[in-house]
């Protein structure tokens, strides 16, 4: 049965745990999947910028064998002559096996999946969702703590329009054990809706604080994020927060020695180049995870449409 990916809750617990066995058994074996896509074809839509989502997502499909097209701009395809979200995934649904889309209006995905007669991924839609990011940084807390429960991580930056934060709450709160430190200025706090529908259902302990540095010896995670100027409406509030936190060697004095630093990327300013060096630093890593986490999930996806 087709099946999209629009949000991180479309996944269970149990379907996360296997994406990451999956991938692990990738890295593990590369040629056991050299073929597995074979004359699949993925098309990339994005109608926003991106450089690893899309490359990633390209990468992914090129190293199960199979193929790719792409529109790698709103303006390069006929979404510029007003061409709808709709009609554009009926469209693609005819020349691809499964579609990954970004677009900058939070709920385009849906549109989408709901339109395309093939599975479509969320690559992300506006400040909503960024569920295979999430899946890069499942990988990457897996592959570092070897565990997804009793750790205490450390959310900093943009969280009110960081997409990439909301879903990693959302997954991370389902296992036991988990707290968070919201660490923001006030204006880019996580928005209530996130702390409302997720963290108080779940029961799981949160704290808001502006200090980076106060919250530091606690973290076993610390997920860095970009101040988005592409979410502001207003340039002066973007230039007055774009460096509320930057991450220096100093910052880290009190830091565990097995801190895993995570950053989903693109970074700006908020860590400094002189920490990537440091053995904690994990966002890198992070990168190339994400292409063995999408690679599992094309394979999930192609494999319950009947595809493969
Ligand atoms: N992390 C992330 O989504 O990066 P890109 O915008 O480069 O795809």
């Amino acid at each position: 049965m087709k099946r999209s990916v629009i949000d991180i809750v479309d996944l269970s617990a149990q379907e996360l745990e296997e994406l990451v066995a999956t991938a692990e058994d990738i890295i593990a074996n590369p040629d056991k999947y050299a073929h597995a896509c074979d004359r699949k074809k993925l098309a990339t839509l994005f109608f926003e910028p991106s450089t690893r989502t899309r490359m990633s997502f390209e990468a992914a499909m090129y190293e199960l064998g199979g193929h790719v097209i792409s529109v790698s701009s709103a303006m390069s395809s006929s979404a510029a002559k007003g061409e709808s979200v709709a009609d554009t995934a009926k469209t693609v649904s005819c020349y691809a096996d499964i579609i990954a889309m970004r677009h900058p209006k939070e709920g385009a995905a849906y549109v989408a999946a709901t339109n395309a007669s093939v599975p479509v991924i969320n690559a992300g839609d506006g400040g909503h969702c960024h569920p295979t990011q999430t899946l890069a940084d499942l990988l990457t807390i897996w592959r570092e703590k070897r565990r997804f429960d009793g750790l205490t991580i450390g959310l900093c930056g943009d969280l009110k329009f960081g997409r990439t934060v909301h879903s990693l709450i959302n997954a991370m709160s389902r296992y036991p054990g988990n707290r968070f430190v919201l660490i923001s200025p006030e204006e880019l706090k996580v928005p209530s809706y996130v702390k409302r529908d997720v963290l108080k259902q779940h029961n799981v302990p949160y704290v808001q604080t502006t200090d980076l540095e106060s919250a530091m010896p606690e973290l076993d995670i610390l997920y860095m994020t970009r101040v988005q100027r592409e979410r502001f409406f207003n340039e002066e509030d973007y230039l007055r927060l774009k460096d509320s936190y930057i991450l220096t060697p100093d910052k880290l004095k009190n830091a565990k020695q097995d801190l895993a630093i995570l950053h989903p990327l693109p970074r700006v300013n908020e860590i400094s180049v002189a920490i990537d060096d440091d053995p904690r630093a994990c966002y890198f890593k992070q990168v190339l995870n994400g292409k063995f986490m999408r690679m599992a999930l094309i394979l999930k996806l192609l494999k319950e449409a009947g595809t493969l």
